[in-house]
């Protein structure tokens, strides 16, 4: 990515007094009952807030939260102006784009937060969820208009766009790749997290040190799998972990009870498990896990992965596993931990985690933890100052790793319309 496209490159030379900036961030924090569990994306994103307030800027922030359509609750924004208050900015929240646009001209210092964008029907079309889906030419003309109207009300709000929502840049939303294109490229931006992110993430891309071992664990298994096919070719060992793995055991006719499989993606089990072998990539499984009975939040015991019974569902890595992939992380020179695996909402299921975690504030080497709770339960546990870098990206993160290009990336290097 040229750095001409880098906020932090051009900020001295702009003047943004008055100037509006729509800015779009991934405070795609997770809410319990109106409380943000984890605040670490809205910690990252406040230099951001800060470098466009100390130039004059008006700062519009537009963000999605959980994905309201596929699964309940979709929670509207507004849970987050409490957090902006108590951190002391003025904060005010306007669900309507009209209004939004009329308000973005008062009061210079106080924040405008939009509603949800997962709430409007431009934001988002099933091909958003699909990351190799081509391009945003090839959505379908219905979802192409709706997609365009929307991109264009968010526009209006704006002088300027800037995209600092890294964790959110694989995707291919409205307010992702096609509101950058409808401004001047003299008034568009990425900003200084997507550059720090690009710089750190750029370290396990380029030449990484070796061995290299990837930990791969939590669902969105569909997203994950087509990325692992891709990472087989950089890494030297490849640690699975609930929930990703009961797919790759169910291919192999290994039991797993009432675990989590998406079977929609099970057929590019055997093309890693055969890249794999090709190229000298050791897949380890777990020996032993953590499980639940009955269902995710019943009654926990350990079994060994041979053992698990049928109304077993994994959740973590057992004991003897815990060691076993000690063993293997401390012979790393490079790590990088994708997927957080347990209940969150039971400590006690995230011991397994824990000490993945702690074995990899051991390494002398460089290792990289990304994804929201992945980064939340290393904070629960005091190692979060032991990894080397906490990334704020889940899914993008694990796409740039991968070396597929971001659509939030690529919507930059197009002419503006
Ligand atoms: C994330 O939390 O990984 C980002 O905010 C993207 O969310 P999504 O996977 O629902 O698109
Ligand atoms: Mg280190």
């Amino acid at each position: 990515m040229e750095e001409t496209v880098f906020l932090t490159s051009h900020i001295k030379d702009l003047d943004l007094t008055g100037e509006r900036i729509l800015l779009r961030l991934d405070l795609n924090v997770p809410v319990v009952g109106n409380k943000i569990i984890n605040d670490h994306k809205i910690k990252q994103a406040l230099p951001t807030i800060d470098m466009l307030q100390k130039k004059g800027a008006k700062v519009i922030i537009m963000t999605h939260i959980g994905r309201p359509k596929e699964y309940p609750p979709g929670f509207s924004t507004k849970h987050l102006i409490p957090w902006f208050k108590q951190n002391g900015y003025v904060a005010q929240f306007e669900p309507n784009f009209d209004k939004a646009k009329m308000e973005s001209y008062k009061n210079p210092n106080d924040i405008l937060l939009l509603e949800n964008l997962r709430f409007f029907d431009g934001e988002q079309n099933e091909g958003h969820f699909t990351i190799f889906a081509q391009d945003i030419a090839i959505i379908g003309d219905k979802q192409d208009v709706k997609a365009h109207l929307f991109a264009k009300n968010l526009a209006d709000i704006g002088d300027y766009y800037v995209n600092d929502a890294f964790g959110a840049m694989h995707r291919h939303d409205t307010s992702i790749t096609l509101v950058p294109q409808l401004f001047d490229p003299k008034k568009r931006f990425l900003g200084p997290l997507v550059e720090r992110e690009s710089l750190m993430l750029s370290k396990l891309v380029k030449n990484p040190e070796q061995p290299f071992t990837l930990i791969m664990g939590g669902g969105k298994i569909k997203d994950k799998l087509p990325l692992l096919a891709k990472l087989v070719d950089k890494v030297d060992t490849i640690l699975l972990c609930p929930a990703i793995v009961f797919t790759f055991s169910k291919f192999l006719g290994k039991k797993i009870g009432k675990s989590l499989v998406d079977d929609s993606v099970i057929s590019i089990v055997p093309d890693i498990l055969k890249k794999a072998q090709e190229k000298g990539v050791n897949i380890l499984f777990p020996l032993d896990y953590q499980a639940a009975t009955d269902n995710f939040n019943g009654p926990l015991s350990y079994t060994e992965s041979e053992a698990i019974e049928h109304n077993h569902v994994g959740v973590s890595i057992g004991p003897k596993t815990e060691g076993y992939f000690k063993d293997e992380i401390l012979k790393s020179k490079t790590i990088f931990f994708n997927g957080a695996f347990g209940n969150m909402n039971k400590n006690k299921t995230l011991e397994g985690m824990k000490h993945i975690l702690e074995a990899m504030g051991e390494i002398n080497g460089f290792s990289v933890v990304g994804g929201g709770d992945s980064v939340a339960v290393a904070n629960m546990f005091g190692i979060a100052n032991k990894i080397d870098y906490l990334s704020t990206g889940g899914g993008a993160t694990l796409t740039y790793v991968s070396g597929l290009e971001l659509p939030g990336l690529k919507a930059f290097e197009k002419e503006s319309t």
